[in-house]
């Protein structure tokens, strides 16, 4: 079995999540900044301001603003070949609309991209890792404004100009499809809502603003380095029918479409028949310029970026309406409500892929688990290295008997950074445990955990060892 030359093996992170010093050096406050950790099974509260005394994980995450070199040290100790990492846009533009960049912040990813570089770890970067300033988001209503295209053009300008010979590949949104989830929208979008509003016609609209700026992105990328290799980032999860009812078959469908929608617009550069029949569906008129289509066609994605953590099982509830559940009777479940699925992630790929035909970047997968640090200070995290030697092996048989063109993997956390939905630093992820806890006290030292070597090796045998 082989792994092309140049797979690009390596790890995931977001600035919001592991960077910390939330004013430092100019940054100004984000949407992640103001969310505060969650009690179990509770999202986390979102405030409207920040509140003396309350603790925010993002405050200072892990500390990566300072400790980036001992980070990158033993990322290239594993052997990584990339690291795919977001920028902070409110280092660059602190109020989002400011009309000059922080100089400081620019020079802050200058010396982490040079760091990277020194050990050849290629920086793979995300434009917008859930991190729209706060400001646009009280100023102009996020992205429901179409002022935010242009905004981030700014950014992106600034951005691509400052690195275009340090970094090839990008990406533009993080989770882009996440727009249309219940609870993300913040996340992704900033987006808030009144009441009486209507939600899905906000989520599609600001959707459209961003589809429009990912288009505007690879024009403009293209134009200033045509090596770049610009790609739009999905949460997949593949889905399976709770019985074998035709009703429960077309629910899948339904709620393929919703994830398509997405892939569609942004690889395909139109809204396709599919993409129509959600919006009939949904009862949403889009209004599409000329120029809007133009742009669409023109700014199509050099790639599809995207997360896999675990399969749903989905089950019709009237013609329109299905539900959604995470409990498969057939698989294994993991913590947090998770179930442990690699199949689903060459399920996944060959959906993906023959649908689109464009190489895929698996840049996110991982197994969250409460590790524990025994009295010789080991962590024997066995559980995370059988998940991903089982799901390597399924990318491994997607490449050589499904001919997938993968470009590469990188997991979820490989240093234990905030969970993005509850807050939390012990649902960890990493090859590498970092001492702090849910309550933000710790010393922050870092420690390799027993499956950091065992990645290493993989790395290092090209995935022949597992
Ligand atoms: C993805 C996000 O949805 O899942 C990451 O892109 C996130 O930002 C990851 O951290 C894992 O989710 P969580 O909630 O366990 O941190």
């Amino acid at each position: 079995m082989n792994m092309k030359k140049d797979f690009l093996w390596g790890g995931a992170l977001a600035a919001n999540q592991c960077e910390g010093a939330y004013t430092e050096d100019g940054k100004g406050l984000n949407i992640a900044d103001i969310m505060k950790c969650s009690k179990k099974g509770i999202p986390r509260i979102i405030d409207a301001d920040i509140q003396e005394g309350e603790y925010y994980p993002s405050h200072e995450a892990i500390d990566f603003y300072h400790q980036y070199k001992e980070d990158i040290k033993l990322f290239a100790e594993m052997g990584f070949k990339c690291l795919r990492m977001s920028i902070s846009w409110a280092r660059i533009f602190p109020n989002g609309d400011d009309e000059l960049p922080n100089e400081k912040g620019l020079q802050f990813y200058d010396n982490v991209f040079d760091e990277l570089l020194k050990y050849h770890i290629q920086p793979v970067v995300t434009l917008s890792h859930f991190e729209t300033p706060l400001n646009l988001v009280n100023k102009y209503s996020s992205w429901r404004n179409p002022i935010l295209i242009d905004l981030f053009m700014k950014y992106a300008e600034v951005v691509f100009h400052r690195y275009k010979n340090k970094i090839k590949y990008w990406i533009t949104f993080n989770e882009i499809n996440e727009t249309m989830n219940k609870e993300v929208p913040w996340l992704q979008a900033g987006l808030k809502f009144t009441e009486n509003e209507n939600h899905n016609e906000i989520k599609i609209l600001a959707s459209h603003h961003m589809f429009i700026a990912s288009a505007k992105t690879v024009i403009l990328g293209h134009k200033i380095n045509p090596d770049f290799k610009i790609g739009c980032m999905i949460q997949y999860t593949p889905s399976y029918t709770k019985t074998c009812s035709p009703q429960d078959e077309r629910a899948r469908q339904l709620y393929y479409q919703q994830n398509y929608y997405y892939t569609d617009v942004m690889v395909k550069g139109k809204y396709t028949t599919l993409c129509q029949s959600l919006l009939k569906r949904l009862n949403i008129d889009l209004k599409i310029s000329k120029e809007d289509e133009y742009l669409l066609q023109n700014g199509k994605v050099d790639f599809i970026a995207f997360s896999y953590y675990f399969s749903y099982v989905v089950k019709a509830i009237n013609k329109y309406e299905f539900s959604i559940e995470k409990k498969n009777e057939y698989l294994k479940r993991g913590q947090w409500n998770r179930n442990i699925d690699p199949i689903g992630l060459r399920i996944a790929l060959n959906e993906l892929y023959h649908h689109y035909e464009i190489p895929l970047f698996i840049v996110e997968n991982g197994i969250p688990l409460d590790d524990q640090i025994n009295e010789k200070d080991e962590i024997i995290d066995e559980e995370r290295i059988e998940f991903f030697r089982n799901h390597i092996l399924q990318i491994k048989q997607s490449i050589d008997e499904d001919y997938i063109d993968v470009m590469g993997y990188t997991t979820w956390g490989p240093i234990d950074i905030v969970s993005v939905s509850t807050g939390e630093m012990k649902k960890r992820y990493g090859f590498i445990y970092v001492d702090k806890d849910n309550a933000g006290k710790g010393t922050l030292k870092r420690y390799k955990k027993k499956s950091f070597d065992w990645y290493k090796m993989v790395i290092e045998s090209n995935g022949e060892k597992l």
